[in-house]
């Protein structure tokens, strides 16, 4: 394995997802984009594997770690891994498959492996994010990551839609299958996505955990999640005719019932109502618990403005941005 020298940069995108958080986990269609806001990494040789000046360790560097047994062999010199990121943690932007996908974009060009596609990496990244989360992960936020742009996962190949791979995960009551696509739009320069951010810190393996256990505690609410797919697929069908009026309603359509599953907050309900006077839809993102609600907007100032005038942080950012690449 040859080594690049000098430092290796790489950047990733955070995500939004539109359209079939949590119901994704169950093999429903779902919607994500990649925002402007990214993480970066750096890597420089060193004495010693370290992350932000610690040791380099399983329990607190599980993605990395997971990355580096799969990609670098011993030949390669430890690194120091620096990372900056405008991406906020545990707030259901998908911070943690940014971090996935560029390191593992960073250690394949640090071992000038050309031949090392996304589909390698969105397949790696998701194997790390699902043992992170208890074994239950959708390869949404890490296909997102990695594609940027426009993201749709789907039990079938969708029309109108780029199909690039199919992604499965052992789970244990068998095998999930997604088949991931991208989207392309037609761009609007007037439609724009503000986040809200709670502030609250929800981890998403416990937000998952907690919908696995409405799960099996009451099986007949499998049919909320199916419900959840029918929205994502009329949201898709909405964005490919490039009608934001209608992938409003869909997103708000798609708020009610993952409030009703039990996701989301007060703080998230707060943050939802200042900006619906202003928007064109809006609902929680992610895994929800806390983290970040998302409007869907003509109006990015106001709706902005309403956001924080309720106690959130924004951040503001255009539909579909470049993904992982080495900078
Ligand atoms: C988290 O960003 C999205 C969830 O659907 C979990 C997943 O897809 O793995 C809640």
């Amino acid at each position: 394995m040859g080594v690049e020298a000098g430092p290796q940069k790489a950047s990733a995108p955070a995500k939004c997802i539109l359209f079939g958080e949590h119901a994704v986990v169950y093999g429903e269609p779902a919607v994500a984009v990649a925002l402007e806001q990214r993480l970066h990494v750096q890597l420089r040789p060193s004495k010693t594997w370290s992350v932000g000046g610690s040791p380099l360790h399983p329990d607190r560097h599980p993605h990395i770690v997971a990355l580096k047994t799969a990609l670098l062999d011993d030949s390669i010199p430890p690194m120091s891994i620096h990372i900056s990121s405008d991406i906020p943690r545990a707030s259901g932007l998908g911070s943690s498959a940014a971090l996935s996908a560029a390191v593992g974009r960073a250690f394949a060009a640090l071992t000038q492996q050309q031949d090392f596609t996304n589909e390698a990496l969105s397949t790696l990244a998701h194997q790390a994010e699902a043992q992170a989360q208890g074994g239950l992960a959708s390869p949404l936020d890490t296909s997102t990551s990695t594609e940027g742009g426009i993201v749709v996962l789907s039990d079938k190949k969708e029309e109108f839609c780029t199909w690039l791979y199919t992604r499965t995960l052992a789970v244990p009551t068998g095998e999930r299958v997604w088949e991931v696509h991208s989207l392309d739009l037609k761009r609007d320069d007037d439609i724009y996505l503000v986040l809200g951010n709670t502030g609250i810190h929800a981890p998403t393996s416990a937000q998952v955990a907690l919908v696995a256990s409405a799960l099996e505690e009451s099986p007949e609410r499998m049919q909320e999640i199916k419900a959840m797919g029918t929205i994502s697929r009329r949201g898709l069908d909405a964005l490919k005719r490039g009608d934001y009026t209608a992938v409003g309603h869909a997103m708000s359509e798609n708020h009610v019932l993952l409030r009703n599953l039990g996701v989301s907050s007060y703080e998230l309900e707060d943050l939802i109502q200042a900006a619906l006077p202003t928007s064109l839809g809006v609902k929680l993102t992610g895994a929800g618990g806390g983290g970040c609600m998302v409007a869907l907007t003509r109006q990015p100032k106001e709706t902005a403005e309403a956001i924080e005038l309720a106690g959130g942080r924004t951040l503001v950012s255009r539909i579909g941005n470049a993904g992982a690449g080495t900078d």
